[in-house]
């Protein structure tokens, strides 16, 4: 696992781009497995504008999303089909045959979800994951306790999400969706790469439990402590309780020029 501490998230999330435009750049047909929610917004930004500005091509990018609440239809304004369109899809030039996003409507999640999974693996499996993280340390919609060997399904949100996603539901927990469909922590785990962000002073806790905390489905962005290939990419205010905060700078500092990837 390797730690980056960032100033802030606007420094965070112009390295993200500009490490997901490597990414593109090295392979061009690659796919990415993409995340919603207010962490990714600013990296979405700064895609779009190398987009615009510097050609960055996504025609041959394929797209798989983490997670999609069930019972919101695509054009509800508060379900993530919408919000990867509005914040990302359609200012870039992804073709929409290469986006997947969970059906929130599906009448049948449990073929749904297993052809989601085959999805994955018939496009050669996910390149690059990026991770937002819960301040109860899921990823996707992957809730504490969740197993690490899950597979793409319906999950049942904790008080505690519902709580924190009403600010998008009218601030109405009761408004808020109780069942979403999520790619499992094994589905995550399987990404070759995977790429986990989380700024502010509310990520501090989960930050260090995931990176210093022992291997817990309670903590289940702690998984991955056993990826081969995870960056934790965070600003100070998320690193604030990192117990070798400083050891990771000094690491960061010394990396060979040829093994920097931001
Ligand atoms: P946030 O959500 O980016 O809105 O903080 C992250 C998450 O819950 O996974």
């Amino acid at each position: 696992m390797e730690v980056i501490i960032s100033h802030d998230a606007e420094s965070a999330s112009k390295k993200a781009a500009r490490y997901i435009a490597d990414v593109i750049k090295r392979k061009p047909n690659c796919v990415l497995g993409l995340a919603t929610g207010s962490t990714p917004l600013a990296l979405y930004k700064e895609l779009i504008r190398m987009h615009k500005e510097e050609n960055l091509d996504f025609s041959q990018v394929v797209t798989f999303n983490l997670d999609e609440y069930l019972g919101l239809p695509n054009n509800d304004p508060r379900s993530y089909h919408y919000f990867m369109h509005e914040n990302l899809f359609s200012h870039i030039n992804v073709k929409p045959e290469n986006i997947h996003i969970p059906d929130g409507m599906t009448t049948d999640v449990l073929a749904f979800c297993e052809e989601y999974e085959n999805k994955i693996k018939q496009a050669g499996g996910i390149d690059l994951q990026i991770l937002g993280i819960g301040n109860d340390g899921h990823i996707g919609f992957n809730e504490p306790t969740s197993s690490f060997a899950s597979r793409t399904r319906i999950k049942t949100l904790t008080h505690d999400t519902i709580e924190s996603n009403a600010r998008f539901f009218d601030n109405d927990e009761n408004k808020v969706p109780r069942h979403v469909i999520t790619m499992g922590i094994g589905t995550v785990m399987d990404s070759a790469n995977v790429l986990l962000l989380a700024f502010g002073k509310s990520k501090a806790n989960a930050i260090s439990q995931t990176v210093e905390g022992p291997l817990s489905a309670f903590i289940p962005a702690s998984v991955l402590q056993m990826h081969k290939h995870a960056k934790i990419l965070i600003d100070e205010q998320a690193a604030s309780l990192l117990k070798l905060k400083d050891y990771y700078r000094w690491v960061y500092d010394r990396k060979p020029e040829w093994n920097k990837w931001l």
